[in-house]
């Protein structure tokens, strides 16, 4: 019979179905064996969230820790904040187990509405404080909670570079100066902006300043990716050519999402010989069907900025955006232009800045998008 499709483009699925991350699973495990707590980085689809249930899944085996995951993306402030780690560590806490019945009347006492996500349909609570400070009691009283459990905690705060925009302006101190004391309870701080997370965590005036461990997450090793890919077929008696392989990593670049959708798709094709013009048909079908989202963004944006982001994507990489050679060869116009241009598309996230060992560069973000620009003529 023929297995489930290996190559998850969602979510976690187990240790089976996840590419190595050995070494930062390790790291994850060894500081909160040790009290470190991690700021973990990369840009969006590299497997952050992933890492972080796999660690989750390593910890839930051997049974050290209770671990609880919140993504706060799509928080907007303080109460949101609140709702999100009260709501995490309700679904982490056996509601039969006497850890989970002392925190019902932990929460009882706080008087928040109990509903499901009409999403996931995992239990949730909402609080309706009056003040600021109930809420910033609130989540003291969470953290107390936390830190007085028998074994030890492992929070994960997911998409954290969140708080920055939230109308209250002392979430970091607030956060930091209740984090700080706690003694039973390492974090995980995680999140895709890069220059945001770095403010709160490397800026000596602020409050984080240099309290975490810095964790950033390229690429997976292509000769080990390539070797999951080809174990995953193989148990399912699907023979894939080695310049199949090589034309999978170099197209997606080894960003994870994509590598993990070309697969999925060429597994769901039906094939039982992936030859590299396979590979070719399946990026090209993907390519078309996000074109007309593709065509929306170009609505979004305004005539030098999709110059710009196409000349990005036809480059791969533009360590140099103001050269005179990059702003003639694209029509770019005035330096002014690059520059107000590179802002804007980073802020709305169609590009990113990253460091290799030649330095900082401009990527597009979206691979496929990248990929599709290039062929424009
Ligand atoms: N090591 C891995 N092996 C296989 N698939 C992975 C791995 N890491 C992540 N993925 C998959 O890649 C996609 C992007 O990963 P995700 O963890 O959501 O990225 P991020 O949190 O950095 O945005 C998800 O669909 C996830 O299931
Ligand atoms: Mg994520």
């Amino acid at each position: 019979m023929k297995e489930r499709n290996p190559f998850i483009i969602s979510g976690y699925s187990g240790p089976e179905f996840f590419c190595d991350r050995e070494k930062e699973t390790l790291t994850l495990i060894n500081n909160a064996a040790n009290g470190v707590n991690t700021t973990l980085i990369s840009i969006r689809r590299m497997g952050k969230s992933g890492l972080i249930w796999h660690t989750f899944d390593r910890l839930n085996r051997s049974g050290s820790h209770t671990c609880i995951y919140s993504d706060i993306y799509a928080t907007q402030d303080l109460r949101d904040f609140t709702n999100k780690l009260g709501s995490a560590i309700l679904r982490a806490l056996p509601e039969k187990k006497p850890a989970g019945k002392k925190f019902m009347s932990l929460l009882k006492g706080l008087r928040p509405v109990f509903s499901y996500d009409a999403l996931s349909g995992q239990p949730q609570v909402s609080f309706t404080f009056a003040s600021e400070e109930q809420y910033e009691q609130s989540i003291e009283s969470l953290f107390r909670f936390l830190d007085s459990q028998k074994q030890p905690v492992l929070l994960a705060i997911d998409e954290f570079q969140q708080i920055s925009s939230y109308p209250e302006k002392n979430m970091e101190a607030l956060l930091r100066s209740q984090i700080q004391t706690l003694e039973n309870v390492n974090l995980i701080f995680s999140g895709s902006s890069h220059h945001l997370l770095s403010e709160i965590f490397s800026n000596g005036k602020r409050p984080f300043f240099a309290s975490t461990q810095f964790l950033y997450l390229k690429e997976i090793e292509r000769n080990i990716y390539k070797d999951f890919i080809k174990i995953h077929m193989t148990r399912n008696e699907i023979k894939i050519d080695d310049e199949a392989l090589d034309y999978i990593m170099d197209f997606s670049r080894a960003h994870t999402f994509y590598t993990q959708s070309i697969c999925n798709r060429l597994f769901a094709s039906g094939l039982r010989r992936i030859s590299i013009d396979a590979v070719i048909q399946v990026c090209n079908r993907l390519l078309e069907e996000y074109e007309q989202l593709f065509l929306q963004y170009r609505n979004l944006l305004t005539p030098v900025q999709w110059n710009i982001l196409e000349a990005i994507a036809k480059e791969g990489r533009v360590y140099k955006p103001t050269a005179k050679v990059f702003l003639e060869k694209y029509k770019i116009g005035i330096p002014a232009n690059i520059q107000r241009g590179l802002e804007s598309l980073l802020k709305k996230e169609m590009i990113f800045r990253e460091n290799d060992k030649n330095g900082a560069y401009y990527s597009v973000y979206d691979l496929f998008l990248s990929r599709w620009l290039e062929n424009l003529e």
